[in-house]
């Protein structure tokens, strides 16, 4: 088997060195010997440490090198949206094997990817794409096929777990946490795909389209990011026995009509530390399944890095490899099913809402008032003195409320309208509550 190797940068030379170490078990999984044909990368001249390779085999000359005969599989760990997908659909209408890390474009354009490999009538595998080593996207794909999965809920990015977790270990503020995961390595240069959730909405776009056989892609994740999540909303999270996680969540569900849909959102939400997600910290990624058969599926590890990350794509290229060999091809794309996604604010969510409110007569009635008005139901209340301690700050009260499931756009108008009583001093808190409490 020859093997393109495009981009050699934390992944790509964790899957050189690896390649190297452990030739003779992967040619006797595969049933033949693996060799490297070339690798493509930007910089002919960078230094690449004591990588084990014939510094012959690097090229810049990406599609040069995947349109070459020799070469049956290429493994592309470069990113970012073009030129990848030029040389993967280029590689996959060729009748190649393509295994990928590229969430991204997977995410922006995997139906490009999908199409272009049943008219090559090669394979498409990108377990490395969500949760780096955790082996999720093969028992999404193969394992489960014989269940019905209702809902995905995950922790599927390393950076954002890891600025949490500090914020709920030190009460760090998020600038601060930040600046930690950044010095330790975790949050690189540009954190803005990280904390934004581009980097997790990529994820459950992919999940939600292996769980529910249906094309989703990134434009169809409601994405809210970690930046606005402030010291308060983790201490407010932990006086409910709550942490906030940045989760994406693929969820069944049916319009008013009864039809069947999906929704599929990335957002920082408290979960109780009751919840199997709570105790996931630092960097590490975990995804909850839930199917119908099978009931809960936990499945945890590291979700980046590159020596995770290259496990998982060499997984994939002794898998195509042995495919190729057999004269087989994996089954194609699961699309058939093809369920409407449903858009943000009929999403169904639970709000925790802090407010700093006039201490008087008929306060809570005004408040209940806005959420009966919107029709959400309110499942607990608790007010104490504004500021927390015995004698507060005299004329306000801290007013904490939980809802019960409403639609999403019913709870945000709720949130607006009392955000223009003048009886509300300030909502100082909105988080979304998931897994119950
Ligand atoms: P790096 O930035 O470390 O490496 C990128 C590599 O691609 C470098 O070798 C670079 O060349 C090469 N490259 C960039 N542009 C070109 C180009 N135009 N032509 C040829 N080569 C090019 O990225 P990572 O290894 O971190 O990530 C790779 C992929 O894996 C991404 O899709 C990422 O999302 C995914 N991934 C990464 C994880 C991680 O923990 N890092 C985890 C899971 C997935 P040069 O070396 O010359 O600069
Ligand atoms: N930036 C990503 C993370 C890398 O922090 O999880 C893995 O996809």
């Amino acid at each position: 088997m020859r093997l393109a190797l495009l981009g050699c940068g934390t992944v790509g030379g964790e899957v050189v060195r690896l390649l190297h170490e452990q030739s003779a078990d992967l040619a006797a999984r595969i049933g033949a010997p693996l060799e490297i044909a070339g690798i493509a990368v930007r910089r002919l001249g960078r230094d690449r440490g004591d990588l084990p390779v014939d510094p012959a085999l690097f090229t810049t000359d990406a599609l040069g090198l995947i349109k070459r005969d020799d070469v049956d599989v290429v493994v592309e760990v470069v990113g970012g949206i073009e030129p990848a997908r030029g040389w993967l659909v280029e590689a996959l209408r060729a009748g190649k094997s393509v295994v990928t890390a590229n969430k991204a474009l997977l995410a922006e354009d995997g139906a490009a990817l999908h199409d272009a490999t049943a008219e090559g009538g090669g394979d498409l595998y990108y377990e490395a794409a969500v949760a780096g080593a955790i082996p999720l996207l093969r028992p999404l794909r193969e394992s489960l096929h014989g269940d019905r999965i209702n809902r995905v809920t995950g922790i599927v990015n390393g950076t954002t777990n890891f600025i949490l977790s500090a914020m709920d270990a030190t009460g760090a503020g998020f600038a601060e946490a930040l600046e930690e995961a950044t010095e330790l390595g975790y949050a690189e240069a540009d954190p803005t795909a990280d904390v934004e959730g581009f980097d997790a909405a990529a994820k459950a776009a992919i999940l939600a389209s292996l769980a529910f056989h249906t094309r989703v892609g990134a434009a169809d994740v409601h994405r809210e990011g970690i930046t606005e999540v402030t010291a308060a909303d983790v201490a407010s999270a932990k006086a409910m026995g709550c942490t906030i996680k940045l989760l994406c969540i693929a969820a069944r569900g049916a319009d008013a009509t009864g039809r069947e849909t999906v929704s599929v959102r990335v957002h920082p939400a408290m979960i109780p530390l009751a919840h199997p997600l709570a105790s996931v910290g630092d960097a590490y990624n975990a995804v909850f399944v839930e199917a119908e058969a099978a009931g809960p599926l936990m499945f945890y590890g590291r979700g980046a890095g590159g020596a995770p990350t290259a496990s998982a794509v060499l997984g994939d290229v002794v898998a195509v490899s042995r495919n190729r060999l057999a004269g087989v091809r994996a089954a194609s794309e699961s699309a058939y099913a093809d369920l409407p996604v449903r858009p943000m604010g009929e999403a169904l969510t639970r709000y925790h809402i802090s407010l700093d409110v006039a201490d008087r007569p008929g306060v809570l009635a005004a408040v209940a008032g806005v959420f009966a008005r919107h029709d959400v139901s309110i499942a607990t209340v608790r007010q104490g003195p504004a500021g927390g301690g015995a004698a507060g700050r005299g004329e306000d009260a801290d007013l904490v409320i939980v809802t019960h499931v409403a639609p999403d756009a019913a709870l945000a108008a709720t949130v607006r309208e009392l955000r223009g009583l003048d009886i509300v001093r300030s909502v100082a808190s909105v988080l979304r509550v998931e897994g119950g409490l």
